[in-house]
């Protein structure tokens, strides 16, 4: 599966990186960093938590 961020969706709500640190980057005002990349299956649960947190739905997992 391929996890990417919207970057231009994202408002800064750093929830992802709440619930995921070692998946989700953030910049100094919160906002997330660009992310593209193949996550193996099962998912882990990090990254569902993740993708589940970003109130702007700015993060896929497709
Ligand atoms: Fe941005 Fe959503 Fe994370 S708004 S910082 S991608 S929780």
């Amino acid at each position: 599966m391929r996890l990417t961020i919207d970057t231009a969706k994202c408002s800064g709500h750093a929830r992802c990186w709440e619930a995921a640190p070692e998946v989700f980057d953030i910049d100094d005002n919160g906002y997330a960093l660009p992310l593209d990349r193949e996550v193996s299956e099962p998912v882990d649960a990090a990254v569902r938590a993740g993708v589940a947190a970003c109130p702007e739905r700015a993060i896929t997992l497709s």
